[in-house]
């Protein structure tokens, strides 16, 4: 008997003691730096020729790890091993396929502090992003093994007299799972998992920057006990072994999670039928934001301030959920973008291991020199309001910026930037600020701050995004909870943490005995 699934906590670093354990876990991390992390095919470890440094964010010069890349070649050994354990573990018991992610799950909560402080390391995310990270990834393996439990006998039909129907479900093959940077542990953990229990096995390629992560979270299924094959482990260059695994006549589904132009690439690639292929490949493909928080002319403005500084820089701005717009109804225009300022002049800007940053560096130079060039365009476009500058001499550090003004039309309104500026529009009237809210692409995350229940009755027919929320932010979405996927450009909206997830990665046979 399994107990009734409720999310992880997240640790409370007001209490000296969580204080000290997380201290204590971010130096036993820093005495682990720089190790090798080989590829794991098959269960075997190999050490490929080509190696890439994993590195600080925060601090360029640091080494996180030193990581084995898989080639083509890799990526077909790493094909072949999982074809092969498909074949046996397809047939194994969907209660023994939860039990692996139930205790790696516990493995997972005991070493929390450990694992959020990899994310601290690898990922440059705050304490309290990381403690978020590590939790959800422990949500995603509590919650995706229950729903296994319900799903394991398939769905009740109908049968007549003389003739008996069943309906099951059944796996789909080898999954090639690709995840993206912003959650290198959740997401990561979270759509591997989602295959494997449904009995498929997966080819992992972690975003490059950051696999030692993935890799610490291979570790752990295996000592959870998953068999050799099952899950391997193979980062790599998207347009290499990416492009390779997705066009593979084998691979019987992509999980993807990532930017729209390489969704997109995805999508397209894996439809064509390839020689040798004798299925239709499935794509799940989680895409990107730009996600809207409206406010009222009767809204709560503290609780809106909060909400869009929180939703706009929570982990630099680098969440497909961010707050990346905020329309503002012009009677409070002026007195909510006055407190936004001041209220983002407060955090607290630098090393995310220290336990009070608000807000730690951006990824990587890439995402370092996109960022600023948005910077620039939003000087021609709005009224930089603070912020504006970077300096990527130690780590890539990036202010929290604020344009006021700024058009609905214009690129800062329609493009997601992936970093720690929110451009801010002034609305006629409620109408104006629906029209802007669905004057876009995506249609993933979006917030309304409103008192007017008929404003949010409006809303709730009207906003069209996969994740709305009313007077809160529009970032942290719970396992279990608060389903979560986008609309149009967004994605395939798969709802991750949702009763329908596990469906996605099976196909249902139904079987009928006339007697
Ligand atoms: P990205 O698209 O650059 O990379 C994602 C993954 O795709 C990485 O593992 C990368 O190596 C791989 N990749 C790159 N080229 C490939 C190719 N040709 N074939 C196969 N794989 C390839 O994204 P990112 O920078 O890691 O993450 C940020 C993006 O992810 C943002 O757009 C964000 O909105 C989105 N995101 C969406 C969700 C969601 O649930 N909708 C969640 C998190 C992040
Ligand atoms: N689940 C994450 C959020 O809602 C992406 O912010």
């Amino acid at each position: 008997m399994v107990t009734a699934y409720t999310h992880e906590p997240f640790t409370d670093f007001t209490k000296e003691e969580n204080k000290k354990a997380f201290q204590k876990a971010l130096t036993y991390v820093n005495t682990k730096l720089g190790q090798e992390y080989p590829l794991v095919i098959n269960g075997e470890k190999i050490v490929s020729n080509v190696e890439e440094k994993s590195i600080n964010p925060a601090k360029k010069a640091e080494i996180i790890g030193i990581v084995s890349m898989a080639d083509k070649q890799l990526a077909e050994q790493a094909m072949q091993a999982a074809l092969q354990a498909f074949e046996t573990w397809k047939t194994t018991d969907a209660a023994y396929r939860a039990n692996i992610l139930f205790r790696s799950a516990a493995i997972i909560r005991r070493r929390k502090h450990e694992f959020s402080s990899w994310l601290v390391k690898e990922a440059g995310k705050p304490w309290k992003e990381a403690d978020a990270d590590t939790a959800e990834a422990i949500d995603f393996l509590e919650y995706y093994a229950r729903q296994m439990l319900e799903l394991k006998n398939g769905a009740p039909v109908n049968s007549r007299p003389g003739e008996q129907n069943v309906f099951n479900y059944i796996p789909l093959g080898v999954g090639v799972v690709i995840s993206p940077f912003n959650f290198p542990l959740a997401i990561m953990a979270g759509t591997v998992v989602a295959a494997l229990v449904t009995g498929n096995t997966v080819l992992l390629k972690p975003a490059e920057t950051a696999p030692v992560i993935a890799a610490k979270f291979v570790e752990v299924m295996e000592e959870a006990g998953l068999p050799a094959g099952v899950l391997n482990y193979i980062p790599g260059s998207g347009a290499e072994i990416g492009d390779y695994l997705v066009e593979h006549p084998k691979t019987r589904f992509v999980s993807f999670t990532g930017s729209r132009a390489v969704g997109c690439r995805i999508y397209e690639r894996a439809a064509k039928v390839q020689e040798g292929q004798i299925w239709l490949k499935r794509v799940i493909a989680e895409m990107g934001g730009k996600d809207t928080i409206l406010v009222d002319c009767d809204a709560d403005l503290d609780l809106a301030t909060s909400s869009i500084v929180y939703s706009a820089f929570g982990f630099t701005g680098q969440k497909c959920s961010a707050g990346s717009r905020a329309v503002i109804h012009q009677d409070v225009y002026d007195e909510v973008l006055k407190k936004v300022v001041e209220l983002t002049e407060t955090l607290i800007i630098g090393s995310p291991e220290q336990a009070d940053t608000y807000m730690g560096p951006v990824i990587d130079e890439k995402a370092y020199k996109k960022i600023m060039d948005y910077i620039e365009i939003g000087k021609e476009e709005g009224r930089l309001m603070t912020g504006g500058t970077g300096n990527a001499e130690k780590g890539y550090f990036i202010e929290p910026t604020i344009f006021a003004d700024v058009k609905e039309t214009d690129r800062l309104m329609q493009e997601e930037i992936f970093g720690p500026v929110v451009a801010i529009c002034k609305a006629e009237d409620f109408d104006h600020m629906m029209t802007i809210a669905n004057n876009t692409d995506y249609g993933l995350t979006g917030s309304l701050l409103s008192n007017n229940r008929d404003h949010i009755a409006r809303a709730r027919k009207e906003f069209h995004v996969g994740n709305l929320y009313f007077n809160r932010g529009c970032t942290g979405a719970i396992v279990g909870y608060q389903p979560f996927g986008g609309f149009n450009m967004s994605g395939t909206d798969s709802k991750a943490g949702s009763p329908d997830y596990l469906l996605l990665h099976m196909q249902g046979q139904t079987i009928t005995e006339a007697f």
